[in-house]
């Protein structure tokens, strides 16, 4: 069953839109999201729905956080499909602003959250990544203003900038995390993941079989970060992917261990052919069986190149 659901294309309009359920005290949760949304942003908004009265979904694909602008050109849209989706896992509304008016003429101001930002993702794609994400969605929970706003435990790294965020700025919401809705095979979902050929999708599963390999030899009682790493390495080599970096981290500060005592975030980035990916897992010593949630990949026999 679907439904139509309003599209606001002005934070006036979206806040007009809101103005009775906030009257009537309903309490409102923020999806935001670059749309070509698929199982993990729906997955938000069903724990959105379960949660909240209303329900906004944001769909706005932010220039300010892509560092390559052949990226941002090729990021997948689909709004229409978008919306639909968004209704059928159920939103209540779409905010979908034009660039002009998140970032009309005069626009001058940004949010930079500083330490945690200089690591992984920061340290690949550069300070404007995180500077664009921050502020973008310091935009968007001020124009919303809801009581949560929901992102994906994928990307856990943007996950600790905006919880920085809200408490630094004393912003009025609460941040709610949904875990990483996964493929059959383990494969993240990812709007990019569509732009994979046949063969990349089959070498994509690299990123989350290395994670499972640490994983792995974590639960056989080898907890030295070196060991860990290598045998992520190790495995994802085998699908013919090398990682852009390949960390265990403090999962609150970002810090790298060297020894697995306590919970850990182990992240990786990597390109296979051109799609960048991104994955990660917990690694929590006393309850590793939950970062081996599905079987441990393996690659797909390797054509040899004859000469
Ligand atoms: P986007 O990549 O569209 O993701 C929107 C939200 O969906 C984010 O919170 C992201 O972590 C979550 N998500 C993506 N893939 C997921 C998966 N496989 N499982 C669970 N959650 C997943 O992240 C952004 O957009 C932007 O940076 C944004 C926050 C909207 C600011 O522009």
């Amino acid at each position: 069953m679907s439904h139509h659901i309003p599209t606001m294309r002005t934070a006036r309009e979206l806040r007009e839109a809101l103005e009775s359920s906030r009257q009537a005290r309903q309490s409102i949760a923020l999806v935001p999201t670059m749309g070509a949304l698929h199982e993990g942003h729906l997955s938000l908004i069903r724990q959105a729905r379960e949660r909240c009265d209303v329900v906004v979904v944001s769909i706005f694909v932010n220039p300010s956080q892509f560092d390559r602008g052949a990226d941002l050109e090729r990021y997948p849209r689909q709004e229409v499909h978008d919306v639909e989706l968004a209704a059928q896992a159920g939103a209540d509304l779409v905010f979908a602003p034009s660039v002009e008016e998140v970032y009309p003429a005069g626009f001058a101001t940004q949010v930079q959250v500083l330490g945690i930002t200089d690591r992984l993702e920061g340290a690949s794609r550069g300070p404007e990544h995180f500077r664009g994400v921050a502020t973008v969605v310091a935009k968007l929970l001020n124009i919303v203003q809801p009581e949560v706003a929901f992102f994906g435990q994928k990307d856990a790294q943007q996950v600790l900038v905006i919880r920085r965020l809200v408490a630094d700025l004393n912003l009025p919401v609460s941040i709610a995390v949904g875990p990483t809705v996964r493929e059959a095979d383990g494969l993240a979902l990812s709007s990019r993941n569509a732009q994979l050929g046949p063969q990349e999708r089959e070498r994509a599963l690299a990123l989350y079989a290395g994670l499972r390999a640490a994983a792995e030899v974590a639960m056989d009682g080898e907890l030295a970060a070196d060991a860990l790493l290598s045998a992520a390495h190790s495995t994802m080599v085998l699908f013919e992917v090398e990682p852009e970096y390949l960390s265990l981290v403090d999962p609150d500060s970002l810090e790298e261990l060297s020894r697995l005592d306590g919970p850990a975030l182990l992240a990786v980035a990597a390109h296979v052919g051109s799609v960048r990916l991104i994955d990660n897992v917990i690694l929590d010593p006393s309850n590793l069986a939950a970062a081996a949630p599905l079987p441990l990949p393996s690659p797909r026999k390797v054509t040899a190149c004859s000469v």
